[in-house]
Formats: C-alpha cells, structure tokens, sequence
C-alpha cells in the first residue's frame, strides 16, 4: 500500500525519486521521506505530508548524490508521523532502507534487537527492525545482510536498501510485495509499480518471491534465496507516460471512466471474433473431460471485483450451468469452506496483489484445486500463482475507485461463460449468440452512451444528489449487483453513505429508512421482472424517496412524463450491467467532483490492498 522507488545513476537523484513519488502516490499519500547516498554518508529527509511537502525540503539540498531511495506512506504500523515515515535508519545511520508489506514478526525481532543487541528503535513501525536487524548482520557486504535478515523474517516485503559504505548500490528483496526493476543506459531503476519508471524506461524485470537484486547504475544482479545469481527476462511494458498521466481530464477517475469503450475493446480484442461473435480463449486450456466433470465454480474476490463476480454468477450458472458461489475473499479464507479437486476458482482482482484474494488462491491451490485468475496487472502476484490467466487489457488503472478494470472483469466474465459453455454443452442456445452479438456491439454503445448530453443529464440530477448524506440503490436480479457496485463508488468518493438492497428485500426492513425527498436509485433493465421491481419503487415513492430510475429505452413507455429515468441504449438483457455501472460511475463522480472530495485518491483508501 506504499509507493517505493529507488534509483542509481547519472541524473539529478533526488528529482527522479521526487518525479516518481508523485507517479506513485494513489498507493497511498500520509507521509513520506528520501535517502540519498553520498560518496561518504546517508542523508534521510522524511515528512508527515505530500510528496509536494518533501520536495519543497529538498530544494536547498546540494545534489552530488550517487543512489537514493524514497517512500510515499500507508500508514499499517505507527500513525502517519515524520518519525514513523519511510526510510528508516540503522543505529549508526549508514544503512538506510524503504518498505512496503508487514513485517508480522516484528515485536520478537525488536524485543531481541533492544534487550539483547542494544539497538536503540526511534519509531513505533515495524519496517524499522530490518534496519537494524541488517545492521546487525553487516560485514561489508550490504547484499549478505539483507539475505540473512530476510531469512529472519516473516511477513510480506518489497524492500530497497543503501548502506553508507557502499557507494552507488541498492539491494532489493521482494516476497508477497510488488518490486520492479527498471533498466536504463548509465543507470537503474526500482519500484513498487510501472508508473514511477516510465518516464525513464520500458525495459523492466519482475522480481518474484524469496527474490534479491544488486543494483548499481551499470550492473543489474539477480539473486535467488540460495544467494545464487539468477537470470531473469527483460519485461517491455506496452504503456506509454500519456497513459500514467490524465490525458486531459480533471481527474484519472473520469479519464479511465471514459476509456471504457477501449478498455472492453481491448479485452474482447483476440478473443471475441467481431465478425462471427465466436470466442477463442487461447491463453486457457481446460479440456472438455475436466469441464465436464467441474461441479462447482468459486468465485473469490474484494469490493469491485466481488462485484463483478456477482455479475459473473449469473452468466455462468445460465450459460454454462455450472453452479457457482461467489465469496468475499477475506471472508472464503477463514471459514473453512467445502473444497474438493472437482471444483474450479476463480480470482478476480484489478491488482493482482490484494493480500485477501491472494491468500484465498493459496489456500484453495493447497487444496488441489485449479485457479483461474482475471486480473489487470501482467507478472501480478495473482497471475504467477494461478494456474491459468485471463487477463483484463483495461490498462493502467490510477484512480483508487475501480471503474474500466471492473467493466474489463465483465467483459472476461462474458467471454468465459461462453467459452464454458460452448466446451460443456456446444453454443446451442439462443442466449449465447444474442450475448456474443451483444458483445460484439458493446464498445459502440458504451461510447454512445459516454457522450456530452448524458453526462449533462447526470450531472444536473447529481446537484441534488451531493446534498444528501445518505443515498439508496435498488435493483433485482442481474440489477442487484449493479445496484452494490453502485453504492460502493457513492461511498467510496463522495462520502455519502449509501447502502444497496434487493429490491425485494425493501419491505423487510430497508423501507423504513425511506422518507421525504431521501434518495433512491433504482436500476431496472431485466423484462422477466420488470413489473416487480417498478411495484417496489411505488413502495419508496408512497413513503417520500426521490426515485432516478436507470432503465432501458425499451421499457420507456413504463414510465410517465417528467419522471426522473435515465434510458439506457438497448442491449441483450444479460449485457445491461455492463451499462447500468457506467451510469453509477458517473453518479458517484459527478458527486463527489460538487461535494469536493478527492475524487482519485478517497480517504482512508489505497489502490491495491495488499495487507490483510
Ligand atoms: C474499488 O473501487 C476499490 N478500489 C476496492 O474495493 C477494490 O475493488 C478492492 O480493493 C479489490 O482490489 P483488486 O481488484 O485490485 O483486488
């Protein structure tokens, strides 16, 4: 949930590690520090604010520096204080280091440390111990220490560090922590993730598990657990620095909300032929024998991507029929759940690196059952643990609030059901040449639906909207989890407590929260149970609730004139989620942009959770 960055070479330290903070700060924003190694000593420069905070305290700093390493903070272990900020120092400060992940044994380690080892601890983190505990094994060879530290530790780490002793050298250590390395002519780079390096290069290693790296600005070692060196792939990433940046909008939300119609493009692109609507996956290879015999899909995931499991429930249960149960992954992981080897999971996570999710794929792994994994994140945690990928190509996704990876989940979702289906029981059904034709024209209407008199539309009834500090989402069936996704990015970026119901489930209970003028959005885009859901409506309009219907073109002649509906283009009903989210997007946006919350960066949040 921090941003780390390290870099060795010939430009002005300080200012790349500045740079790529900044690129790095939607993992999280409440403190931050740099190191930077001269020829003889460490200079640590921290603060309990932005990146903008540090780098106004760096500005009289003279730059004759050969490494540095810097740090932007999520605060898990000791409160966001310049004291706990990253990096933290050894006792005699020459060794200085950056970390994101827990340390989980970090009280034993320190209680050792002080009472036996004298070290004296000046923060309340637990990143601290490995300062010292390095400290305690170095003999002039910076990359020994770390080794042995590391072999001491459990708990997940990215971890850069410097040592005054040795001029120009970063060492790296990664296990169930995201680590980067970016190589350059003259130098060398590492980070927690892409956007902090693309300025500089394209050229990237993945540091895997158990994994160690001596940098220097000419030379790039790789190490394994065994401390034998190791050879590893060079990565070229595909994004441009345009993609890192907003590309014009106000906000990295509403840029990667209209980069949708791409993003599903993208995902779709290989793999849906546009012409026939036929479905090649050829990243899978599930075969018929075993797909015949799979008596049950788990569905494992955290907040969007729960979401759009929801959604993938029930495409695949009425595609393929195969019965699915979709489970909140921090939930699965401890109840024990009834696994056996006729099962199949899916993973669903933008980052690929949500502790939760990754713990649940391990845990059902340790159980013999295959893994299926949908994440954005190429070379993600989640994607090298799993057994098979499908990958989302929605692009680098900024803004903490999940929107063109979540619509790139349904895409997958779509494709895999029909490509389920059509292994299990042949593409027969009407459904699945009505859903693969629906999918052919979604990018078009996704785009339609995204122009300036909609947005308009939206924006006008969000005025009344951002009011409120209480809002309600209704939907059934395929609408219902529409109507949570919704609520999710209300919440998450405007603030407004907003709580979503099965609209059947109003009468039970939720109602009695209805009164005057208290906001309901109610999604109904499914004619099976069309009238139902507009009968639970009447029941919020008896009771005061100002009713902004989400609803098809089709259904228009269900409503009367002047009343509150947005009229979505007509699409294959089991596809309708796909535009009912976007409207919610926007809601939530247009929301939170007249309430003034910090639309891409939402407080107490970060992008990608990666402790539990
Ligand atoms: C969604 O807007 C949030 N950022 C959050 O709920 C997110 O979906 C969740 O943390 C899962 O993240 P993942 O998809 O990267 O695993």
């Amino acid at each position: 949930m921090c941003g780390i960055i390290g870099y060795t070479g010939y430009r002005e330290v300080s200012a790349v590690l500045i740079d790529g903070l900044k690129k790095l700060e939607y993992r999280g924003y409440d403190s931050a520090g740099v190191a930077l190694q001269g020829s003889e000593k460490l200079v640590v420069t921290k603060t309990a604010g932005s990146v903008d905070g540090l780098k106004e305290m760096l500005i009289n700093l003279a730059d004759s520096h050969l490494a540095g390493i810097g740090h932007t903070r999520w605060a898990t272990h000791g409160r966001p204080t310049e004291v706990n900020a990253h990096p933290h120092s050894s006792c005699c400060e020459d060794i200085a280091l950056i970390h994101n992940g827990i340390i989980e044994n970090h009280s034993s380690l320190k209680k050792w440390l002080s009472e036996e080892a004298g070290h004296v601890f000046r923060s309340d983190t637990d990143t601290e111990v490995l300062a010292h505990l390095i400290e305690e094994y170095y003999e002039n060879d910076l990359l020994l220490a770390v080794r042995k530290a590391a072999a001491k530790v459990k708990g997940s780490y990215a971890l850069v560090v410097l040592s005054a002793k040795e001029p120009g050298r970063m060492v790296c250590a990664r296990q169930d922590s995201p680590l980067i390395i970016g190589l350059g002519e003259r130098e060398n780079f590492v980070a927690s993730d892409i956007p902090a390096l693309l300025a500089y290069t394209k050229d990237t290693i993945i540091l895997e598990d158990g994994e160690f790296a001596s940098i220097t600005k000419n030379d790039v070692q790789l190490y394994n657990q065994e401390g034998n060196i190791i050879h590893k792939d060079v990565f070229k990433i595909t994004w441009d620095v345009e993609s890192a940046e907003k590309g014009g909008y106000e906000h990295f939300m509403l840029k990667e909300i209209m980069e949708q119609p791409v993003a599903v493009r993208e995902t779709l692109r290989q793999r849906l032929d546009m012409e026939t609507g036929e479905v090649t996956l050829d990243e899978l290879d599930f075969n018929q024998e075993e797909l015949a015999n799979l008596e049950k899909i788990y569905i494992l995931a955290c907040g969007t991507a729960y979401h759009a499991g929801l959604v993938g429930k029930f495409i695949l249960e009425k595609l393929a029929g195969i019965p699915v149960e979709v489970d909140v992954a921090s939930e699965f992981r401890y109840r024990d759940p009834i696994i056996n080897k006729n099962q199949l999971a899916i993973v669903i996570s933008q980052s690929g690196e949500t502790a939760d999710t990754l713990a649940a794929l391990r845990l059902v792994k340790s159980k013999g059952v295959k893994v299926l994994a949908i994440t954005n994140v190429v070379g993600s945690s989640v994607s090298r643990e799993a057994d098979q990928v499908l990958y989302t190509w929605a692009g680098l996704e900024i803004a903490v609030a999940s929107t063109k990876a979540y619509l790139s989940q349904l895409a997958a979702l779509y494709l895999l059901s029909l490509y389920f289906a059509d292994k299990r029981s042949g593409l027969a059904n009407n459904l699945a040449h009505e859903l693969a034709a629906g999918l052919v024209a979604l990018p078009g209407q996704l785009k339609l639906l995204l122009n300036d008199d909609n947005l308009q539309e939206i924006k006008r009834y969000c005025e009344k909207l951002a009011k409120w500090d209480r809002a309600f989402f209704v939907g059934r069936n395929l609408d219902f989890p529409v109507a949570m996704e919704g609520a999710l990015k209300l919440k998450e970026i405007s603030y407004i407590h907003a709580e979503a119901y099965a609209a059947g489930e109003l009468k039970h209970g939720p109602l009695a929260l209805i009164e005057e003028g208290v906001p309901v959005i109610a999604i109904a885009t499914q004619k099976h149970i069309l009238e139902k859901t507009l009968s639970n409506v009447q029941e919020v309009k008896a009771r005061g609730g100002d009713v902004f219907m989400i609803t098809k073109k089709a259904f228009a002649e269900s409503f009367k004139k002047g009343e509150a509906c947005f009229y979505l283009p007509d699409s294959a009903e089991i596809l309708m989620p796909v535009l009912s989210a976007v409207v919610t997007q926007l809601i939530a946006y247009y929301t939170a942009v007249i309430r003034g919350s910090s639309v891409d960066k939402p407080r107490n949040l970060a992008k990608s959770v990666t402790v539990e």
